[in-house]
């Protein structure tokens, strides 16, 4: 294993030694199979090719100081996967095949699972592909369901470091009844030019608002929103954007700890009256949010003072440490991987 320092570990792809896939044809899955290539033999017209029957996860496993290997709330993940596919029309991913195959996947790159205290963890991305071939607008009568494993570090390269980030006002990610509630791959490319224009502008990553009026924060790239006001932990309520199952850890922990929480539409303008804000996902943890440029509108709101506000230190911490093992985890949402 050549990674030699775990501390600075990006967020990239790394090989491992296996994956694990399965199969489904003649409507029924397979079993599950291990793989050593990072490869997967598709046919030119697979639906998922051309018309994007595409929907995938995204979860961490973490290694405690006792050393035993944690899974956070995979059940979670299982049941999003199952929406995405019923989105998109694919055949459904039973829960006890997404278990056998995210825990097959991380025992079998132990050696790859990065050391307590690194601040890295191991990332498991399962996805699931039309992989029949069709040429009118169908869905595939065969899928294919796979999971690898890779170790990361923090999304956003800045850490806890508060970010800025850029309201997009020329580009929609998702549409109000369209795809943004599901985890699918074009919900990605469509968020592309947004995030390429935020680079390009000096920004972290781009604040998509509501398609319909544009009024309000919708999510922030990869992340679900949240801002802290008058002791008060509020996130947005939208038909368009991914629950997220950080976002709806964060929100018991914060009820836990004596906040009020609210999940309802956030007007861009409030912005101006948060004390702090982050952005919340499996990938980017909790990302603090110092500064949202509003370009269009000649408009840029600060929040906070530059430094990681206290409520989001302390979610940080409280999440971080039930997910390593450092805390107690009260709510059930471990489950080790033996
Ligand atoms: N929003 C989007 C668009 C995402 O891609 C993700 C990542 O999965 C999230 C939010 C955060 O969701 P979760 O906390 O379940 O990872
Ligand atoms: C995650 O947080 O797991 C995600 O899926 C974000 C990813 C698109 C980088």
């Amino acid at each position: 294993m050549e990674i030699s320092d775990w501390k600075k570990l990006p967020f990239g792809y790394k090989k491992t030694n296996y994956n694990v896939r399965c199969y489904y044809r003649n409507g029924e899955w397979g079993a599950l199979e291990l793989s050593s290539s990072e490869y997967v033999p598709i046919h030119i017209a697979a639906t998922s090719l051309h018309y994007g029957q595409e929907a995938f996860e995204g979860m961490k496993a973490y290694m405690g100081k006792d050393g035993k290997i944690r899974v956070f709330r995979w059940q979670d993940n299982a049941a999003r996967l199952k929406s995405s596919a019923e989105g998109i029309r694919m055949a459904v991913v039973p829960e006890s095949l997404f278990r056998d195959a995210v825990f097959t996947a991380i025992r079998m790159n132990r050696e790859f699972i990065p050391p307590h205290g690194s601040g890295a963890s191991l990332y498991i991305r399962p996805l699931l592909i039309g992989t029949g071939p069709e040429v009118g607008v169908k869905p595939s009568g065969e899928y294919l369901f796979m999971v690898f494993v890779t170790p990361v570090g923090p999304y956003f390269k800045e850490g806890m470091k508060p970010v800025e980030m850029m309201i997009c006002r020329d580009c929609d990610r998702a549409a109000p009844l369209g795809t943004g509630n599901i985890k699918v791959g074009g919900n990605y490319a469509a968020s592309l030019r947004a995030i390429e224009a935020a680079h390009q502008a000096g920004y972290s990553n781009v604040v998509f608002l509501d398609a319909r009026e544009k009024k309000y924060i919708d999510e922030c790239g990869p992340a679900n929103f949240f801002g802290i006001r008058e002791n008060t932990y509020i996130t947005p309520d939208s038909p368009s954007i991914l629950p997220s199952i950080t976002n709806k850890s964060l929100i018991r922990i914060a009820e836990d700890m004596g906040l009020k929480t609210e999940r309802r539409k956030v007007p861009v303008e409030e912005l101006e009256l948060f004390e702090e804000a982050g952005a919340c996902g499996t990938a980017a943890v909790i990302s603090p949010i110092k500064k949202i440029a509003d370009p269009v509108m000649n408009r840029e709101y600060v929040i906070g003072d530059g430094n990681p506000g206290k409520i989001t230190l302390r979610l940080y911490e409280k999440l971080t440490g039930i997910q390593t093992g450092d805390e107690p985890d009260p709510y059930g949402w471990i489950e080790f991987v033996e």
